[in-house]
This record gives C-alpha cells, sequence and structure tokens, in this order.
C-alpha cells in the first residue's frame, strides 16, 4: 500500500472534556455522494480513536503542500499540544476545524465497523469548504507533492 499516493488529512474530535484531539491519516475515502458519506480508519489504540467514539462526530482537515510540519505534529502519539500554535474553531458537530486547512468536512458518526486493528469510521458529511492551493501528498513512506 506504500505504493498508493494519498492525500493527508488531519481527523479531528473533541474529547467529553471539551479538549480538541486528533491525528494525521491517509485511510480516508469518500463512500457515497447520496447520502453524503466519508469514512477514516482510525487505529484503536489512538487516542482520537476514543475522541471520535465519545464524540459520535469528526472533521476531516485536508493538509495543505506546506503543511508538513502540521502533518508531522498530529502524527506524534502522546503529544498534548498538538493544537498550540494553530487556529481552529468548532464546527457544527463541535468537530475541530483548522483554519488553515486546505478543506474540511464536518462529519456526524453514522456508523463502524471494526477491521483488524482499526475501526472503520463512517461518517455522515454536514458541511464543508475548500480552498484554492495544492495539496501535501503521501507515497511510499514519505510526504510529497502534487504537481499542478
Ligand atoms: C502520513 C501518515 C498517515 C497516517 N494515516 C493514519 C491513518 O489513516 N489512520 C490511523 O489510525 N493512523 C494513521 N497515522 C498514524 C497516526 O497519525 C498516529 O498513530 C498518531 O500518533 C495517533 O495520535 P493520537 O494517539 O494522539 O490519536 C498516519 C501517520 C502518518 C505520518
Amino acid at each position: 500500500m506504500g505504493h498508493w499516493v494519498t492525500g493527508v488529512a488531519v481527523v479531528s474530535a473533541r474529547a467529553p472534556d471539551g479538549r480538541p484531539c486528533g491525528l494525521t491519516a491517509s485511510a480516508v475515502a469518500s463512500l457515497s455522494l447520496d447520502p453524503p458519506l466519508v469514512l477514516v480508519c482510525v487505529e484503536r489504540s489512538s487516542d482520537t480513536h476514543g475522541c471520535i467514539r465519545a464524540a459520535g462526530a469528526f472533521a476531516l482537515n485536508v493538509l495543505r503542500a506546506d503543511q508538513e510540519d502540521i502533518a508531522r505534529r498530529f502524527a506524534a502519539a502522546d503529544r498534548a499540544d498538538k493544537y498550540a500554535g494553530i487556529a481552529w474553531r468548532a464546527e457544527r458537530t463541535g468537530a475541530p476545524v483548522l483554519a488553515a486547512a486546505l478543506a474540511w468536512l464536518d462529519c456526524r458518526l453514522e456508523a463502524t465497523h471494526e477491521g483488524g486493528d482499526h475501526t472503520i469510521f463512517i461518517g455522515e458529511v454536514l458541511a464543508g469548504a475548500g480552498g484554492e492551493g495544492m495539496p501535501l501528498a503521501h507515497f511510499r513512506s514519505s510526504f510529497a507533492r502534487v504537481a499542478p
């Protein structure tokens, strides 16, 4: 699967105490147009997994080509300061949306399916938007750029 080129997103949610949590994810896909559904595969042992389950919601934040630092930060486990210095707002579900993301989707948790050591979280898209710019990509364990 390392040869399967992907975009890079921060999947975010709120912990029961309101704390924003999130992780870097590439296992993201569009699932359905009507209704609008997306899916993300999240490792069960991650902090964010518990946040999504508890909140019943998550947001997908598509990262820009120049946001490799954010991707690395949100890929670090046991890091309490992932959001330090990063502007975000709570969207309709309460899930954190990063102000500088290339695009975002606010999702209500619609269904979950267990898959090995990950859970497939299926979200109904309640809102979203995208801006101008190029995305961050990931290929063979390295961050990559998409040529315009
Ligand atoms: C490029 C990249 C893609 C990743 N994709 C996923 C993914 O799709 N699902 C997942 O559970 N973890 C993925 N990870 C690993 C998580 O970001 C990592 O386990 C993180 O530390 C979990 O943070 P948390 O425990 O604070 O939730 C990816 C990491 C990188 C660098």
